[in-house]
């Protein structure tokens, strides 16, 4: 049996399916690389010295999706097609409506008519929007969204609750992730935004790298300890291992609707990431305060409490080798 993997050239989804091939894990990726480059691939089968099958399809493509489950036995399904730049989900929203929303509807679609039920969801803390409180626990107010990216997480979550109403015999893990950073120890796969990056870590690093002149800080009257941004970094090699124990939590229940946090607990500010990152790289972050930017909250980290309870996962990786490791990504040469 397989495990079918969407988005799997993508940054959290090439992380995600080396864990899994680590795991012995049979895998089909698909992937349209509509932000992701097909060396992935190949950087794949160097770290792990193993083999998956590919197709390249966009997953709004219901003939050639159907193709896939016609040709491979999948049991499980990952989902991580999907645009996520915030800034560009504001400009085109039937864009990101289209992708994320009607993309998951034809996978879910397809999944039904195949009867595959296990389905493992990337949403986002984004769907907290402004936080009832922190840290953010599951059962935390959602709605709010300040843009159409969160907002497709949001509306997602809700067609898959309804989903699971209608018939019980799915069984779905939503994962929320929070700030997702770093890359693979080897430098082989890492994050690769494409022009100008929004993340806060993809552009630090290209200021240290120097292709970036500054960094310009959202903000610095904020109510936080230093008055900057406080968030919570995961390492993406930690993130790619909650869905191996999101997996291993399916296989055993059956059926339900199950919903995670995966984040570390810890909040740091943007400061502190600056200033952790100069420490690792020995590089200097240029950088001035800039106005804050809008729909940015003060503070947002996790209560990762439930998944460490239920799913056995927790992140082990801290601001030092999340650091590090994107450097090590970006300083490849
Ligand atoms: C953003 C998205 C969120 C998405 C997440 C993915 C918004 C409002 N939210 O979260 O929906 O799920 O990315 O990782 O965009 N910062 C700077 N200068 C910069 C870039 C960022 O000061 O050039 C600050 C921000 O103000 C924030 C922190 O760094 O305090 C983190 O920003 P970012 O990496 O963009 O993530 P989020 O805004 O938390």
């Amino acid at each position: 049996m397989a495990i079918l993997v969407t988005g799997g050239a993508g940054f959290i989804g090439s992380h995600t399916v080396v864990e899994l091939l680590n795991e012995g894990k049979e895998v089909v990726i698909i992937d349209n690389f509509s932000n992701s480059k097909k060396e992935v691939l190949d950087a794949i089968r160097k770290i792990t010295n193993k083999d998956f099958k590919f197709y390249e399809i966009d997953y709004l493509d219901r003939e050639k999706l159907e193709k896939v489950f016609e040709e491979n036995k999948i049991d499980a399904v990952l989902n991580f097609a999907g645009f996520k730049s915030v800034g560009e989900s504001i400009e085109k929203p039937i864009e990101y409506y289209t992708n994320n929303i009607s993309g998951a509807l034809v996978l879910l679609d397809t999944m039904r008519k195949y009867g595959v039920k296990n389905f493992i969801f990337s949403s986002s803390a984004t769907v907290y929007g402004e936080p009832e409180r922190i840290p953010l626990t599951e059962d935390c107010k959602t709605g709010s969204t300040t843009n159409p990216y969160g907002t497709s997480k949001l509306y997602i979550e809700q067609i898959l609750k309804d989903i699971y109403t209608s018939d019980p015999s799915w069984n779905i893990c939503i994962l929320r992730y929070f700030n997702p950073v770093g890359a693979h120890e080897s430098g082989l796969i890492g994050e690769e935004p494409q022009g100008i990056p929004n993340n806060l870590m993809p552009y630090v690093a290209r200021v240290a790298l120097g292709t970036l002149k500054e960094l310009s800080i959202y903000g610095d009257d904020y109510d936080t300890k230093d008055g900057t941004g406080v968030r919570d970094y995961i390492h993406v090699v930690d993130l790619a291992k909650g869905h191996i124990k999101a997996l291993q939590k399916l296989e055993k229940e059956k059926q339900g609707l199950f919903i995670y946090n995966l984040g570390t607990g810890k909040g740091y500010s943007v400061l502190d990431m600056v200033k952790a990152f100069e420490k690792v790289t020995g590089k200097k972050v240029a950088y001035k305060i800039a106005p804050r930017r809008e729909g940015d909250i003060a503070t947002c980290y996790a209560d990762p409490k439930k998944a460490k309870e239920e799913l056995g996962w927790q992140a082990d990786l801290g601001i030092d080798e999340m650091c590090r490791d994107s450097w090590n990504y970006i300083n490849r040469g």
